[in-house]
């Protein structure tokens, strides 16, 4: 019996990185996931696993997430567990922000994420049940560069204990994720330079970066019922870079 056993799973930004992890770590724990992500060409691939289902998703769109709700409600019964990971970074400094960067980085980090939820809740309030878990990081807990990136994750994180101090009373739970620097596509170019990795290596008292599979299990733990009396919290999955 898996930890998510016969649960229906919806994971945003499902077809690379952590999201990837994400998906296919609550599949082998008996989950029916749904993998939503604007990527198409790598949603085709990750469907081509059993018990997989890849949906197009923009998460900006509130067209799309009324439509994509309701297929999943339609073809597999509910919708007890919500992932919203799909995320962009951006280095940019403070000099060189401008609105055009500051609403992108907003609309698909922050407001993705809050429409997310607002689409969803209804249907988890509706069945007294269901655990949310959204995707902020480390950058919204400590200084680590003023940008817009900062900015959106920092939404993420007071909109996750908005969000579970409202529904908490449907029986719904939602929790916060504070990942660290991992392993992704997302920070492909920081890996390339050996001046960077040493500095963030330095700062992390674990020495190195995480892997995509460190957050998913993580994850995991808040989106199933291990964590029943666990919402509003706040999880950083760093190396214990928050800590110092
Ligand atoms: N990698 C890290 O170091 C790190 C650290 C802290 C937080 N995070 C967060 O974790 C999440 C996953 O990051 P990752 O490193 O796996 O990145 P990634 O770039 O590998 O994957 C992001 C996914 O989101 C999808 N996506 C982007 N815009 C979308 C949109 N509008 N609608 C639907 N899908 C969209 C992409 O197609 C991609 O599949 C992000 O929210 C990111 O901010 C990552």
């Amino acid at each position: 019996m898996g930890r998510l056993q016969d649960k229906v799973a919806i994971v945003t930004g499902g077809a690379s990185g952590i999201g990837e992890r994400i998906v296919k770590l609550f599949r082998s724990e008996g989950a029916t996931v749904v993998a939503a992500d604007i990527n198409q060409a790598a949603l085709d691939k990750i469907s081509e696993n059993d018990g997989i289902h890849g949906k197009k998703l923009d998460v900006t769109s509130e067209e799309d997430w009324t439509a994509l709700l309701k297929d999943v409600k339609d073809e597999f019964g509910s919708i007890d567990i919500l992932i919203n990971n799909a995320g962009i970074s951006s280095e940019k400094t403070i000099g060189e922000i401008d609105y055009p960067e500051w609403e992108k980085m907003l609309k698909i980090n922050g407001f993705g994420t809050l429409i997310g939820m607002k689409h969803t809740l209804p249907y988890m309030a509706e069945a007294k049940s269901g655990s949310i878990v959204n995707l902020s990081s480390v950058t919204a807990m400590v200084g680590m560069g003023l940008n817009t990136y900062t900015s959106s994750k920092g939404s993420v994180r007071a909109m996750s204990k908005a969000a579970a101090t409202e529904y908490g009373r449907f029986g719904v739970r939602v929790n916060a994720v504070f990942p660290g620097v991992i392993q992704t596509p997302m920070t492909e170019a920081l890996e390339s330079s050996s001046a960077a990795l040493e500095r963030i290596n330095a700062m992390t008292p674990l020495q190195r970066l995480g892997k995509p599979e460190e957050v998913a299990n993580a994850i995991l733990f808040l989106a199933s019922d291990e964590a029943a009396y666990i919402t509003g919290a706040e999880l950083p999955i760093d190396g214990g870079y928050s800590a110092l």
